[in-house]
């Protein structure tokens, strides 16, 4: 009997996308694929019960549903961040958690120069703003999203800093990227930092007020990681006490609104969470998704599992 993998997308990849892989699955025998697209949290743990693999996005992935889905055996985040899968259900219930790493990272890294030059162009309303070029850019965390953004911002003629405890200031430097030992000294050192960092017990509200306030004066801060990074309590000090300091982010703050209306030319919000989409994004992660599926089931390969 064909294994089935349902792909379950709130936020739908592109069409040409789902059409890859409807050709990959057809090309692979003993599978089938089913999709469950813009749909609310309870058609998921409906959906998931006769299936043997699961693709998603940021789409939660609670406890109650991995335990609900008696046939599932793996997840794969067809992306990066994997924060949205109760990873110790999954390990619970035996079910192989994995993402894509680097499959999405230019399409994040793309949109972050965006927020920025949308930021310093004043949103493009036509009154004189400031330029990249000769500018210092702090990379928070240097993982596949950082090293794209290394190499965009060598493009601009921008200084490019890193700060990431788990990559050697060696990797660094094939980047020509400067290390920095310690957050603050990179919050110090630069006019924009990028946070591309997971969201854990360790990164989670480290954004804080103490941090933030050792940033230079025009400072940007780009946030295309996770909304939960941030202390919003301490941003909002920050951006009330400093009148020239700047926030972009695909990710609305809890106070998106306020922080808008109050600071309309300091603040950048996308209507939604979109550094990832774009339809090479789309495409790489969700191929790589269901490539990774069929390799486990075919050849037990569990390169890119994240849990134990
Ligand atoms: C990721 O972790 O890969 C990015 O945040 C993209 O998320 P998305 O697939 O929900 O757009």
């Amino acid at each position: 009997m064909n294994r089935t993998i349902l792909i379950a997308t709130e936020k739908p990849f592109a069409g040409k996308a789902i059409k890859r892989v409807q050709k990959i699955v057809r090309n692979a025998n003993g599978f089938d694929l089913k999709l469950l697209e813009r749909y609310n949290g309870n058609e998921l743990k409906d959906s998931i019960k006769e299936v043997e693999a699961l693709v998603v996005r940021s789409d939660k992935v609670p406890g109650e549903v991995i335990k609900s889905a008696k046939k599932l055996r793996i997840v794969v985040r067809a992306g990066a961040g994997y924060d949205n899968i109760d990873i110790e259900s999954a390990s619970r219930n035996k079910v192989v958690v994995m993402n894509t790493p680097g499959q999405n990272s230019n399409g994040v890294a793309e949109l972050a120069f965006g927020l920025m030059l949308g930021l310093i162009r004043r949103k493009y309303l036509g009154g004189p703003g400031s330029e990249l070029k000769g500018k210092s850019i702090g990379l928070h965390g240097f993982g596949h999203i950082g090293k794209c953004m290394a190499q965009i911002a060598k493009g601009f003629n921008m200084k490019v800093y890193a700060y990431d405890p788990y990559v050697s200031g060696n990797v660094m430097k094939g980047f020509e990227v400067k290390e920095c030992k310690s957050a603050e000294e990179l919050y110090k050192k630069v006019n924009f930092v990028s946070l591309n960092i997971p969201v854990n017990e360790e990164t989670e509200r480290s954004i804080n007020y103490k941090l933030l306030s050792k940033m230079k004066k025009r400072a940007v801060l780009v946030n295309t990681a996770r909304k939960d990074l941030i202390d919003e309590k301490g941003l909002m000090r920050v951006m009330k006490e400093r009148e020239e300091f700047m926030y972009a982010s695909d990710i609305a703050p809890k106070w998106k609104v306020e922080l808008e209306e109050k600071f309309p030319m300091r603040t950048l919000f996308t209507s939604k969470k979109m550094g990832a989409q774009t339809v090479e994004a789309n495409m790489n992660s969700v191929v790589a998704a269901v490539n990774q599926i069929i390799n486990f089931f075919e050849k037990g390969d569990t390169t890119f599992q994240v849990n134990n």
